[in-house]
């Protein structure tokens, strides 16, 4: 734990992105957010989470970029982002890990990787409220947690869990942004309310992203992008 602590100790801020759902935008919202803080100049880490289905290496296109050693890991920088990621050691191989196999990699890659003075780490969650994230409430005591769902009553009622759960357990929620928003409704915001947490806006569908995925410049000027960076104003 004392080795984790001195990882992360020069990290201003560590915002884990979360959606209780599968499929949800978090990876997509997560890299978008990192790309637009380090446009503005901030120093950013990206940790992909993810082990089963890591996505970031893919959203940045991390092609033939390693991690160099010395007395830890050093991240590479891909688009001025640190990202850390279990595809490094693993590529495109499966990765079938058990609960205890998950925090025991995670505990590792906390440990040993060296982010340096960063201002923002940004966290992407796999989906639910597995080890992972239990895991990072755990080991990462500077985290905030940035909530995404879609307007779907399906992802709503899961979203509502992991909000209830991260609300008992007194961590720091952000709030909720509304993702892959098609016409205009009012549900995520009222059960923001609800749960007496901040509704922080909504990402529209946007029928160009597919298109700009591994490619982060086309990703940076789509409506998408535009969307972050208003959700950005209120985080
Ligand atoms: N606002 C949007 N408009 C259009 N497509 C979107 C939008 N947000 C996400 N998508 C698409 O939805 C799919 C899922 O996105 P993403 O992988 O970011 O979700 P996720 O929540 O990280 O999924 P997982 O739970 O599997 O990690 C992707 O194909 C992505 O391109
Ligand atoms: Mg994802």
């Amino acid at each position: 734990m004392a080795t984790i602590n001195k990882r992360l100790k020069d990290i201003k801020r560590v915002i884990v992105v979360v959606g209780g759902k599968g499929g949800v935008g978090k990876s997509l919202i997560a890299t978008t957010l990192s790309l637009v803080l380090s446009k503005r100049g901030h120093s950013v880490g990206l940790l992909d989470l993810d082990f089963h289905g890591p996505s970031c290496h893919t959203i940045l296109d991390a092609k033939g970029v390693m991690p160099t050693e010395g007395e830890g890991i050093i991240p590479p920088e891909i688009h001025g982002i640190k990202l850390m990621s279990v595809v490094y050691y693993v590529g495109e191989k499966p990765l079938p890990l058990r609960g205890t196999e998950i925090s025991n990699v995670f505990t590792e890659l906390l440990a040993i990787t060296k982010w340096g003075r960063t201002d923002y780490l940004i966290v992407d969650a796999p989906p639910g409220m597995g080890e992972e994230i239990l895991d990072v409430i755990r080991l990462m005591k500077k985290g905030e947690f940035l909530i995404v769902t879609t307007p779907s009553n399906l992802a709503l009622k899961t979203m509502s869990r992991l909000v209830k759960l991260l609300l008992e357990i007194r961590v720091p929620v952000l709030g909720i942004v509304e993702n892959m928003r098609i016409t205009k409704t009012k549900l995520t915001e009222e059960l923001a309310k609800g749960l007496d947490i901040k509704y922080l806006g909504y990402v529209s569908f946007d029928y160009n992203l597919e298109g700009c995925i591994s490619n982060p410049k086309k990703l940076l000027k789509t409506k998408f992008a535009d969307n972050v960076k208003n959700i950005l104003k209120v985080v």
